[in-house]
């Protein structure tokens, strides 16, 4: 079953309410995007497992807590995925980054894929799926799909914002990954945009608008 934590931590409502605003320019923008994945990346890596180990303390040496060294990889999805990477790095510093290359067709609203390059042993590794936007759910249906062939069984996909039309589909498609989302929103607009949500976040992120 997945687990979907929908996070409630006042700091992250705040920074999502700036990035709505129309008003918050590509600088600020891209800074709030960063520090919104670290604050999920802290919620998402909390079951990161541990072993003890000897510390020498100035004063007594004892067994404390260490990362057990598990293989991360964070796969961000292209374009918007992009912003997320750095805050998430800031907690592992030593995850390798892999890319997968997702558009939607303006028309369909169907994702095509133009880039992947991942990590060696990526079959090996917890994989940390970013993208601001959950909408259909049509990108990060794809993008599971094609990390799942690649033989990756442990699998959490982070987005910002969420309509529940995608959450639905992302559950329904792949019942054995956790998903984090900072805002389940109302729900999408004709144009398959999530409604309030922010716009398009890879143009707000590169400033293509
Ligand atoms: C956006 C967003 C997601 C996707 C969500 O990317 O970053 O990847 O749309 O929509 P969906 O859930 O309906 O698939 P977009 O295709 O606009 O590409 P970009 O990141 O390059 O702007
Ligand atoms: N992609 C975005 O960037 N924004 C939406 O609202 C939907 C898809």
């Amino acid at each position: 079953m997945s687990k979907v934590v929908i996070m409630d931590h006042p700091l992250l409502k705040h920074k999502i309410s700036l990035l709505r605003d129309e008003r918050t320019g590509t600088r600020d923008f891209r800074v709030l995007v960063e520090e919104i994945a670290m604050l999920m990346g802290y919620e998402a890596l909390r079951d990161l497992p541990t072993e003890e180990v000897m510390v020498k303390s100035p004063v007594s040496e004892s067994m404390q807590p260490m990362l057990s060294g598990k293989k991360l990889a964070v796969v961000p999805i292209l374009r918007a995925g992009l912003g997320m990477v750095n805050g998430i790095l800031a907690l592992v510093p030593s995850a390798k980054v892999g890319h997968i290359g997702l558009y939607r067709d303006e028309v369909t609203h169907k994702p095509h894929e133009y880039f992947c390059k991942l990590p060696e042993n990526i079959d090996e590794r917890l994989v940390i799926l970013p993208d601001p936007m959950l909408a259909t759910g049509g990108s990060a249906v794809t993008a599971v799909d094609f990390i799942k062939q690649k033989g990756c069984k442990n699998i959490k996909f982070m987005c910002i914002i969420a309509a529940p039309e995608g959450l639905e589909a992302l559950k329904a498609a792949h019942p054995d990954i956790d998903i984090y989302v900072g805002s389940l929103d109302e729900r999408l607009n004709d144009n398959a945009y999530i409604i309030p949500g922010l716009g398009d976040a890879g143009d707000r992120i590169f400033g293509t608008l």
